[in-house]
């Protein structure tokens, strides 16, 4: 980063210059990193709206113009013309792999599969309609109880390898707390499937039959890991980040950033979305919800609508509705109410001026649940498979952290707006 420029701040007759840093593209950043010890002054922003936590190589978003790109590739591309683990290769090390280079990276992320046969104990534990989520935070915690050679973060090694155990688990995992939710046994991961036939044969098939994967639905399943690998500071990563600033091993930054994810405002939204979807239930029942969402004493939110960044459309919403309407057609499940309901609330909501005002586009959560309810998951899965998909984004961003010669623990500090000093008052004078 270079600073050729600065800002001036005035205070109390004080002139503090402040360094502007220049990024690649995008909006350059005031460092403020020396403010408090030059003027004993902090700055104030809940939520971070206006806040870069980071420098970062990994990904850009362009919330106008509606872009994002993984190491400078745009995500429309990648959904198209690559797949999950080259864009897995591609977050992790900056570069598109050769052909020998994926093909060792997929070697050594499908013999990372299976998990130790003990951690299926963690399972029963757990009621058997407990969230799915629930059962993933707790059980890729546990990960470090089980992989203690690779939770060293000081070895680069350990931390390679920790990497890959997770990029290679999570879907396993997943898959395991569906079928314990449905109350069928497990299923081992398939070395011979790709990725994400391995992934939907972990959760379809069962002992009792042949389960013949459909290359079209993969397809399609690899391209909702594509879009949700990565995704700038979002909440769960910069989770992530501050998990892992404290020197916690992988596996409980993970887990930390599961936990974060399952927020309706945040990951939770894809189940929320579609739950609202069957909510609203046929189109004429629209305009009775979007008066609520507008309804400032309404609590009630359209779930997949509106961004923190996203002030235009949001990428990944565009790629997901095409890939709705291929997987819908594949099925042959033609008059989806559901589906009628979401195309109609997005054109509705486009033509709202509240919506239009505020800038409430179809975020990547809104088209998602729609395409995996029509492959069988339940809503309930719907963002554990976020949480697969973002783990190697997460991943990424915690290793670039952790390689930061800058790193150190993230501690923010407050606006103290409680009681001034006051004496303690024994209870029988109160
Ligand atoms: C993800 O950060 C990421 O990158 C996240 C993510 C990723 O890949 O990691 O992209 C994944 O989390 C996508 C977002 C999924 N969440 C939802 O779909 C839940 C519904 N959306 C909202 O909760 C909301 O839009 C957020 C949380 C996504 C963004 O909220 P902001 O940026 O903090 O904006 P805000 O809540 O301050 O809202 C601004 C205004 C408010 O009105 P005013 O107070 O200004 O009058 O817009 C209104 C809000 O009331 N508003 C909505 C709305 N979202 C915002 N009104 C109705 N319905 C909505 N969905």
């Amino acid at each position: 980063m270079t600073d050729t420029k600065s800002a001036k701040l005035i205070l109390d007759n004080k002139s503090f210059d402040l360094p502007i840093l220049q990024p690649t593209i995008g909006p350059e950043v005031v460092d403020i990193r020396k403010l408090y010890g030059q003027a004993d002054i902090f700055t104030y922003d809940p939520g971070f709206t206006s806040t870069a936590s980071c420098d970062s190589t990994i990904t850009y978003i362009d919330g106008e113009k509606g872009e994002l790109w993984y190491r400078g590739y745009p995500i429309e591309q990648l959904a198209k013309q690559s797949h999950y683990l080259e864009v897995c290769y591609l977050l992790l090390y900056g570069e598109l792999p050769d052909q020998a280079q994926l093909e060792d990276f997929e070697n050594r992320v499908t013999r990372h599969t299976m998990v130790h046969e003990q951690m299926n104990n963690f399972f029963r534990g757990f009621r058997r309609d407990a969230h799915p989520m629930a059962t993933m935070v707790g059980v890729v915690g546990a990960m470090s109880a089980f992989y203690h050679d690779s939770t060293d973060i000081a070895d680069p090694m350990q931390r390679e390898i920790a990497s890959i155990r997770l990029i290679a688990k999570l879907p396993t995992i997943a898959a395991m707390a569906y079928k314990y939710s449905v109350g069928q046994p497990f299923v081992y991961p398939s070395n011979e499937l790709d990725y994400a036939s391995n992934f939907l044969n972990m959760c379809f098939s069962v002992p009792a039959e042949k389960y013949h994967v459909d290359p079209a639905l993969a397809r399609a399943m690899d391209r909702i890991f594509t879009l949700h690998a990565d995704h700038e500071q979002n909440a769960s990563t910069s989770t992530v980040r501050l998990a892992g600033s404290s020197g916690a091993n992988p596996f409980a930054c993970i887990a930390a950033g599961i936990a974060c994810l399952w927020g309706p405002a945040h990951g939770g939204a894809n189940q929320a979305a579609l739950e609202m979807l069957q909510q609203i239930g046929t189109v004429d029942q629209i305009p009775e919800y979007i008066r609520r969402a507008k309804d400032k004493d309404d609590p009630f939110r359209l779930m997949g609508f509106g961004h923190r960044v996203y002030k235009n459309f949001d990428p990944r919403a565009k790629v997901m509705k095409e890939s709705a309407d291929e997987v819908l057609d594949l099925l042959g499940i033609e008059d989806n109410e559901t589906l009628k309901v979401a195309k109609e609330l997005e054109r509705i909501a486009l033509e709202d001026d509240y919506f239009v005002e505020k800038k409430l586009y179809p975020n990547v959560d809104f088209y998602s649940g729609i395409i995996l309810s029509a492959m069988g998951f339940p809503t309930s899965m719907f963002t554990p498979i976020f949480a697969l998909s973002r783990t190697v984004g997460w991943i990424a961003q915690w290793k670039e952290m952790i390689a930061d010669p800058q790193n150190k623990i993230g501690r923010p500090r407050q606006l103290y707006v409680g009681s001034d000093k006051r004496d303690y008052v024994a209870v029988s004078k109160r």
